[in-house]
């Protein structure tokens, strides 16, 4: 919850889907350092709901490990497509972006409409979400 909190500052929106998702971690010796919560929508897309690494251990690496891995095996699954929900500005769009990830649509006020406190990042007020969907070629029905 630590690491998810990160990534949402929600811990009630974390809890309301993580029973009904899969959570992937990274870890060194042991130690969970990454941790990443994929949901299903519908039979053959997976929405990517959360990745976080710990502070002390961010920009080496393990965040582009996990996200990855987390891809392949949805691809080995034989999943058509894995969307996420992202702000609009900052360096995770450059993370997805390097994956394959695409622009699809943009939600507009979804982090007004969705949490109680504005959420800040950088000083920069959060307003809308990007949906970013990265699409599996050659797992086509
Ligand atoms: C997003 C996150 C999971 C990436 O994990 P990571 O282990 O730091 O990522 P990597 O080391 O693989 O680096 C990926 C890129 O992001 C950049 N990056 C990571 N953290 C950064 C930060 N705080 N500020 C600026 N750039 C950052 C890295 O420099 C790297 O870019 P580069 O290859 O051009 O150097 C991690 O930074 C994190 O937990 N962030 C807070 C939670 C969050 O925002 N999650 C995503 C919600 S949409």
């Amino acid at each position: 919850m630590e690491l998810l909190l990160l990534a949402d500052p929600s811990e009630d929106k974390i809890r309301s889907y993580l029973s009904s998702s899969k959570c992937f971690v990274a870890s060194i010796d042991g130690d969970v350092v990454g941790a990443c919560v994929v949901q299903p929508r519908g039979t053959d897309t997976h929405e990517l709901m959360s990745i976080a690494v710990h502070p002390a251990h961010q920009k080496s690496g393990y965040g582009t490990a996990l996200l990855k891995w987390v891809i392949d095996f949805f691809r080995i699954a034989g999943a058509r497509q894995l969307e996420v929900g992202t702000g609009t500005f900052g360096y995770q769009l450059a993370f997805y972006q390097r994956q394959g990830f695409r622009v699809t649509s943009i939600d507009h006020d979804f982090f007004v409409k969705n949490y109680p406190e504005p959420i800040f990042e950088d000083g920069i007020q959060l307003f809308d979400m990007l949906r970013l969907t990265l699409k599996y070629s050659g797992n086509d029905a």
